[in-house]
Order: C-alpha cells, then structure tokens, then sequence
C-alpha cells in the first residue's frame, strides 16, 4: 500500500495539555504513513509526557529550549524551521494558541512557527468552557486569517468530566487531514515530464565528467507535481535518491541519452520541467577501454558540446508543451536567466545562484528568481521540498493562463 506521508518531514510541536499522551500515538500513526518526524515541546508539555517518550518513538532529540546554548545550536530554531514541510502542533493548548495570535516568540514552538515558512496546522483540545470562550475563539479567527489550518476538536466525553466541544481531534482523522494536505488537484489530469540529476560523459568505460547536481531540486518538483494530481514522468541522470511513489522513473546516464528520452515520450507532455544539470561537453570519441596510466604527464581529451534539450524542444514544430528551464548560474543570474528564457523560447525560467554553498547543488535549502511573462518573483531560502510545491503553484497557474490566453 503507498505510503501517503512518505519522504515528508513533520515537526511535531506539543503542547501542555491533558491530551499530550496522545502525541505519542500521532507520531507513531504519521511514522506508519512513512513521515520523518521531529519533535518540539513547551515546557508545561513536559510535566504530562516526559521528552524520552518522544525521543524514542520518533529516533530524534526532542527540541525543548529556545535559550539554552547546550541543547541548541546556533538559530536551531530556523533550522528546525526549514527542516519541516509541515508543522502540526498537537495538541494546542488555549494559552499556546493566543500567544501564536499575538505573534510572540518567547518560547521555542512559537519561535518555530514565527520563522517558518510550511504550513502549519493546529490541533487545539481542552475544556470546552475554554474553548467557547470569546478570548479563544478571537485567537482561532486571528490565527486563520494567517493561514494557519485548524484541525476542529471533536464533541464528547473530556478528561475533566464535562461533555461538549474540545477533545482533540481522533488521531487517524488528524492523520488523514495532514496526508489530504499535501495533495492538491492543480495539476490534476496533466503529463508532467521532469529532468533531474547530473549526466555523465563517459571519458573511457571506467571514468567520466560530470557536475555537482545531487537532483534534491528535480526530485521534489516531481514529487510535488504528483501530489497535485499530475501522472509524472521523472529522467534521471545517475543519483542516490529514493524514486518518489507514483512517479514513473526512467534512468539515463549522457546527455544524449537524456534528449532521446525526452524526444520519446515529449509528445504526450502537458508541461515539461527541465531541472537537470546536463554536461554542457562530453568527450569526442570516449576509449573502448580503460585509458592506462603512461609515463606522460599530461593527457588530452577532446571535447565537444552535447545537445542543449531545452533547445531541441523549443524547436519542435506541433505540439510543444508547457516549458520550464533551470539556470544554475554563478554571476549575472537575472540577466542570464532572462537571455536564457528569451532564447530557448521557455514559458518560464527558475534562475539559483549555485555559487552559494549554502543552497543550490548539494544541500538541502534552495532560493530561486522565476522570470517569465510578466512574472518575476523571488522565493526565500526555505527546503528545496517546501520550494518545489511553491514552484508547482506557480507552474500550474501560468500553464493554465497559458491556455486560456492560446
Ligand atoms: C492537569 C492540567 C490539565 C490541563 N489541560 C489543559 C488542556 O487540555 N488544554 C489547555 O489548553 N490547557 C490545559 N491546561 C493548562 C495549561 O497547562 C497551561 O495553560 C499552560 O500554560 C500551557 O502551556 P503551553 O501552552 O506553553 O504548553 C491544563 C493544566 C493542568 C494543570
């Protein structure tokens, strides 16, 4: 059975409430779904379940301190911010909720929410007189307007005696919302092909060129393509990533390999978003066998240029499909990015800067410039997952003006 959370990083924030015994369970119902889950506590939360507990079940340090040089490192908070693709606070208490309302971040979990940039979705429980209390409700409706999703407590039996609205929601209800939220139907229908990873030019049967590109990037817009409703097809240049579920994969070494590929299944594309860090040279004429070590001290090898596929695509005559273009660039990006996109004939490009070692290639965050028809806006840092389903907004939005406008 697929998996509905998997490769999604959770932050579990909980909150000191008579139902924190109960986050022991959504932990273990949102690891069942293949989610990776971190944890966060106030400190009333750890006077009903001790920190063990949820360190143990989810195989991570619990994060407890805003202040404490010893358990945090520096800016943990960002981190731990930029780590999750979704932050669930389970259960919210009636004083966790207004300070989120008022926007403070004087303790961690509310610092964690104040920084991040996911959504973040809050499971409120506790007593009901609580609950319908003016205070509380202005604090739901302040928080909303934020777009901060409200899992609704349920109607019953509470853990003081009384009965009426305010247990937390049931666990495998809060799982199914947070397993629905990922899914949106934007691209519902649509034949999504994605390049991603690096090529490698063969230099002899033992040896190649190749680049830094790790396909985080690819891999996370494919996966975000599918979870809006997209049937999408991933090429991919050698990598050692997880093949995200539902995505049909379809492996490739070369450049070459890459466009014949593309050209083969192009024709029945919707949108075609190319992210792969294609070698711009591969070797003329690679040896047959392993080229030995001489006494010469330098070797020569003759390069010439691969095929440039967005190129390629932007020439096809018919039906072309809805293109998007990466420009890894190191300087100039927005003019290059916009040469680029002018040149290849693209519907949209998605310029990063790969000369800062804290995004781009190998890590996990990224920060990218879209450039296209009256389009030009900025995405903050934030993990390359949270900024792939921010990309497949954007695409599935431009891709459907681009219909309705022919
Ligand atoms: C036994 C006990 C149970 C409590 N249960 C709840 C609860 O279910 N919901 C709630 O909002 N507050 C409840 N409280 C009050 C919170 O613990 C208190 O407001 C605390 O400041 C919340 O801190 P936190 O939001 O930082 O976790 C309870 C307090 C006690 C002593």
């Amino acid at each position: 059975m697929t998996k509905r959370l998997s490769n999604k990083r959770i932050l579990l924030g909980v909150t000191g409430g008579i139902a924190a015994y109960k986050s022991a369970e959504i932990c273990r119902r949102l690891q069942d779904e293949g989610a990776e889950i971190r944890t966060a506590m106030t400190s009333a939360a750890q006077k009903f379940i001790t920190p063990l507990t949820l360190q143990a079940l989810s195989r991570n340090p619990v994060h407890l301190d805003l202040l404490d040089a010893q358990t945090e490192s520096a800016m943990g908070h960002i981190e731990v911010a930029r780590w999750a693709d979704l932050i669930l606070i389970a259960p919210a208490s009636a004083d966790f909720i207004s300070r989120l309302a008022q926007g403070r971040s004087d303790d961690l979990l509310t610092a964690i929410c104040l920084a991040a940039d996911c959504k973040v979705v809050v499971a409120p429980s506790m007593n009901r007189s609580m609950w319908e209390k003016n205070a509380t409700q202005n604090n739901m409706g302040e928080i909303q307007k934020r777009k901060i999703k409200i899992l609704n407590p349920d109607e019953g039996d509470q853990a003081c005696g009384e009965v009426g609205v305010g247990r937390l929601m049931e666990v495998r209800n809060i799982v199914n919302a947070l397993s629905e939220m990922f899914e949106t139907h934007s691209l519902s229908g649509k034949q999504v092909l994605v390049t991603a990873g690096p090529t490698r030019e063969a230099i002899d049967p033992v040896r190649y060129i190749s680049n830094h590109s790790s396909g985080k990037q690819g891999y996370a817009i494919a996966e975000a393509a599918m979870e809006a409703g997209a049937a999408v097809t991933l090429i991919s240049g050698p990598t050692n990533l997880p093949v995200p579920a539902r995505v049909k994969i379809v492996n490739v070494e070369s450049a070459d390999e890459m466009l014949e590929k593309t050209l083969s299944i192009i024709e029945s594309t919707d949108i075609f978003i190319s992210v792969a860090a294609v070698a711009d040279f591969k070797v003329e004429s690679p040896a047959s066998s392993k080229i030995k070590k001489t006494g010469e001290l330098k070797l020569s090898l003759e390069l010439s240029k691969t095929p440039d596929i967005l190129l390629e695509i932007s020439k096809l005559n018919g039906r072309k499909p809805f293109t998007v273009g990466f420009a890894a660039e190191t300087e100039n990006l927005i003019k290059n990015a916009e040469k680029k996109l002018r040149e290849k004939d693209l519907d949209l490009i998605v310029a990063n800067n790969v000369s800062d070692p804290t995004i781009g290639f190998n890590s996990d965050l990224n920060e990218v410039t879209v450039l296209g028809h009256q389009l030009h806006k900025t995405f903050p840092k934030s993990s390359k997952k949270t900024l792939a389903r921010n990309l497949v907004v954007v695409i599935a939005e431009k891709c459907l003006d681009s219909i309705s406008y022919g």
